[in-house]
């Protein structure tokens, strides 16, 4: 008769609703690597308690590379009475080299495992997505280089307001995520900590053990200093669903934006066929859903993150089993921001841009600005110019011309600092050109950021 592997003191068998509801291995055994090689692990350290010999270890450590391999080619049987992934694991190892397995869980618990097992899942997973990350900002930082002649109007409040680079609106948001890539790396060291040996709460009473040695066959940077923070600590996993919910808000945002001048009204852009459909009904459309699903899906990570924070307040002191609803918010934040920058890598760099259409969105009164300063360069302060340039705005309006059609008798009327040279003011090409301090949207200053941008990810 099978009985579960804490079932000495039941008599009655687990109720099979309670035992769906009690379950992880559905979800958890995507972390049977993990869970086998931390195994391993502590069975090496169990002979420097002598709770091993050398040879039950060597038992040990094949048998679990035996169940690793089940797992890996899809051979794994789960029973019924499996429960997660390390009672099944144990479970399979008996049946696999017999009673020696009931050794290797000696002053080990769940507790300190599970906390082992998402820490070395999720040090995995953490270079995967800097890795994901680095690639998208390198294709943003691409073109923007390649396309630095194209010229655009740059908004605030969504209102037309200065000539910009393209190049430069797509730096601004590799900006963003260049300042999440490091966050994240940042994020390392605190996930790199090594919860093994702390028991089930007060700590490891087998003398001999070497956590440290632990540590370091597992990659951990550190170890762990308090037994009943190392089983209950989940902030490493409250802070990487931070981490996803703000860089989603960047890829978000990016999105809105993409989304805005794909539209017919603005046509900066178009995105591939790759990353569009098709109405079922109207057949002229081809809608951004990529996008839209980027904008969207920025709002389930933030769900994981909000979630799993109200699971974490309020629960006592160490492991309670409300910590086992910490696995599917990270996998499910983890998975959804791995394809997330996968699509959004793949739209920056097939979209395409459509520069004359850019062009033609820069009016003259967008150059109001540059008006001002022309009179600011000619001595007279700001605070003046910016109100003799409105006036010429509004003459403009009055007159329903340009900016740029007014003449120079009509600026005259304005200000007698007008003079001749006044029309290099209409140029968008002086306009951007002007802006050259570090950060601006001059050519220089842009590939200035962009030589930057690349280098904080190169070298990290
Ligand atoms: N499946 C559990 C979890 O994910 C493992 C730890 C169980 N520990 C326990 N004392 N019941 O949290």
């Amino acid at each position: 008769t099978k009985r579960k592997l804490w079932g000495g003191r039941f008599t009655g068998s687990t109720d099979p609703i309670m035992h769906a509801f009690n379950e992880s291995l559905s979800y958890d055994k995507r972390m049977w690597a993990q869970d086998i090689r931390g195994s391993q692990a502590y069975a090496r350290a169990l002979i420097g308690c002598q709770i091993l010999t050398e040879e039950e270890c060597d038992q040990i450590v094949k048998g679990l590379a035996l169940v690793g391999e089940e797992w890996k080619n899809g051979t794994f049987q789960v029973q019924p009475d499996d429960e997660d992934i390390h009672t099944a694991n144990e479970r399979r190892l008996k049946e696999l080299i017999g009673t020696v397995a009931g050794k290797l869980h000696t002053g080990r618990s769940r507790n300190d495992q599970v906390a082992t097992d998402m820490r070395l899942w999720l040090m995995d997973e953490a270079q995967a997505l800097a890795a994901l990350l680095k690639e998208f900002i390198q294709v943003i930082v691409s073109r923007a280089r390649a396309e630095i002649d194209a010229l655009m109007p740059g908004y605030t409040h969504l209102q037309r307001a200065q000539p910009i680079r393209w190049s430069h609106l797509l730096l601004s948001h590799a900006s963003y995520l260049v300042a999440d890539y490091q966050r994240l790396l940042d994020l390392q060291p605190r996930i790199s900590v090594l919860p093994l040996g702390s028991g089930p709460l007060a700590g490891n009473p087998f003398a001999g053990l070497d956590r440290d040695a632990i540590a370091k066959e597992l990659g951990f940077e550190t170890v762990g200093t308090n037994s009943m923070h190392g089983v209950s600590d989940r902030d490493f996993i409250a802070e990487t669903l931070m981490w996803a919910s703000l860089t989603m808000v960047h890829i978000s945002k990016l999105a809105e934006d993409f989304i805005i001048y794909s539209s017919a009204e603005f046509g900066f852009v178009q995105l591939s066929d790759a990353y569009s459909t098709g109405s079922s009904i109207m057949p002229q459309k081809k809608n951004p859903d990529s996008l839209e699903l980027l904008r969207g899906k920025s709002g389930r990570i933030f769900g994981d993150m909000a979630g799993f924070m109200m699971t974490l307040k309020g629960i006592p002191s160490t492991y309670n089993k409300d910590l086992q609803e910490d696995k599917e918010p990270l996998f499910d934040a983890v998975d959804t921001i791995r394809r997330s920058l996968q699509v959004a890598t793949g739209v920056l760099s097939t979209m395409t841009i459509f520069p004359e259409k850019m062009r033609a969105a820069l009016t003259p009164d967008m150059l109001a600005t540059d008006l001002a300063d022309y009179l600011v360069r000619k001595g007279i302060p700001f605070r003046e110019t910016h109100h003799i340039s409105g006036s010429a705005v509004r003459m403009s309006e009055e007159r329903k011309c340009q900016l740029s059609d007014l003449t120079l008798e009509d600026l005259k009327t304005l200000s007698p600092a007008f003079e001749e040279d006044v029309v290099k003011v209409w140029s968008m090409e002086e306009s951007v050109e002007r802006r050259n301090a570090t950060g601006g949207t001059s050519r220089r200053a842009v590939e200035e950021q962009c030589d930057r941008l690349e280098q904080l990810i190169a070298s990290t």
